[in-house]
């Protein structure tokens, strides 16, 4: 049989990695894949001295690969919303399939992105958007297609798993760290996407809608990062047997579907509180499995590719099948998405780890039990830090049970009024994940 001509589009990190890996494995890919993928055309505004491209037509527009007749599967590796954006609409009123990387691509124009594609008949395969080489998209889309998944929560951000990795178990500086993970490739062209969340929201988003069969909502996603965490906080949750994680949690509930990115108390002898580095890991609970776990590296020059390469093996597979019989863009059909609401984070439930900063008096813990108390909040545990007053200062660090977020808004409000409580009340979500 022919082999598939494919076009890759930016051949930075993850277009160098697929390159090379689609050249070293060619003949394995073939076996898998029934005919050779070839890469026909390649368009970068700079060589990649990882790369020997040889004799292969290289070109600085994109769209010179998405007009080229004789390529049927465009892989976009540009990255960002605008040119990315035109360059897969062209691709697909060409009638070529398309491979992307692009977790802000789908995310916020994903919609919009699928419906074209089923006009045309045309495979938008994504794999690689969200944790790196980890195959967790055709896990969820396929594997645990008969499960009503009730939740999901994962580490997704490699940078952001790196950077706090590095300062709790060497004590390096955020700065220092985020400046090696840009010089390995990991972090984003802008790292606040890394540093704040936005990253780790477009790829929430992104597995919530195959989770629940949900359109792509990423303007409803709660979004808050790692930069304002303090080395006390995260000293005082190993303390009190937790770690602290960038997690993206998704969960399904009666009300509407949870889609909230923070940093997050895990139980230290939970697998996931283990995953270090820039490793990324995804727990999915499903009613018929139970809670699954699916672990890998979350970005990087090949784990990346690996992703990238597999969708073109599953679209070289599907390029005769009818359209309509496939594997559907977000695992449901499309007339069957449900409108379930994405709550505001005011309406999501969660435990709460409050650092209080309060004046060293006799009956400043009876007044912050009252005030939670009252708002029908439990405490699970307390601790008072008598070794470490400062200035007649003293931290009192507590666990809640889980509660409605406004509750303990009401209730931040109420203990920051006290005349006892100075400073802001620091407030970090508790996940059990059982
Ligand atoms: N900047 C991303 C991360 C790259 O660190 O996870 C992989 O999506």
């Amino acid at each position: 049989m022919k082999p598939v001509k494919v076009g890759i589009c930016g051949l930075g990190t993850v277009g160098g990695g697929t390159f090379n890996v689609l050249k070293r494995n060619a003949e394995e890919i073939a076996r898998r894949a029934g005919r050779g993928i070839e890469v026909a055309q390649i368009a970068t505004r700079q060589p990649n001295p990882k790369c020997d491209t040889g004799s292969i037509s290289i070109t600085d527009d994109v769209f010179a690969v998405a007009n080229n007749p004789e390529i049927d599967i465009i892989v976009e590796l540009i990255g960002g919303y605008t040119l990315a954006l035109e360059l897969v609409l062209k691709a697909i009123e060409n009638g070529k399939h398309v491979v992307t990387a692009n977790k802000a691509l789908i995310a916020v124009h994903g919609n919009e992105i699928f419906a074209r594609a089923r006009e045309q008949g045309v495979i938008v395969a994504f794999e690689a958007s969200v944790a790196g080489g980890i195959p967790v998209i055709k896990a969820i889309r396929e594997g645990l297609a008969a499960n009503r998944i009730n939740w999901l929560a994962g580490i997704i951000n490699g940078t952001g798993n790196f950077i706090l990795t590095e300062m709790r178990e060497k004590g390096r500086a955020f700065e220092d760290v985020l400046k090696e993970a840009q010089a390995l490739g990991y972090a984003e062209a802008d790292p606040t996407f890394d540093v704040e969340g936005i990253d780790a929201a477009h790829k929430l988003t992104i597995l919530a809608s195959i989770a629940f069969g949900i359109p792509l909502q990423f303007d409803k996603a709660y979004t808050e990062g790692i930069s304002r965490l303090t080395t006390a906080d995260v000293n005082y949750a190993e303390a009190l047997g937790y770690r602290i994680k960038h997690l993206g949690v998704a969960r399904r509930t009666d009300a509407g579907i949870e889609l909230r990115v923070h940093p997050t108390l895990i139980p230290a002898d939970r697998l996931i509180a283990n995953v270090n580095g820039v490793m990324n890991a995804v727990m999915v609970n499903g009613d018929a499995v139970g809670s699954t776990l699916y672990y890998g590296a979350g970005a990087g020059m090949e784990p990346t590719a690996s992703a990238v390469v597999a969708d073109l093996v599953d679209v070289a597979r599907a390029l005769t099948t009818d359209p309509n019989n496939r594997v559907p863009h977000l695992a449901f059909q499309p007339d069957s998405l449900s409108a379930h609401p994405i709550l505001p984070v005011t309406a999501c439930e969660s435990a709460y780890y409050l650092r209080i900063q309060a004046k060293d008096h006799p009956g400043v813990l009876a007044q912050v039990a009252t005030i939670l108390s009252e708002r029908g909040i439990n405490i699970e545990s307390i601790m008072q830090k008598e070794a470490e007053v400062h200035d007649g200062l003293v931290p009192v660090i507590l666990v809640t049970h889980r509660v409605i977020e406004q509750r303990i808004d009401e209730a931040i409000s109420a203990l920051e009024t006290l005349d006892d409580v100075v400073d802001k009340v620091v407030r970090i979500r508790v996940e059990q994940l059982n």
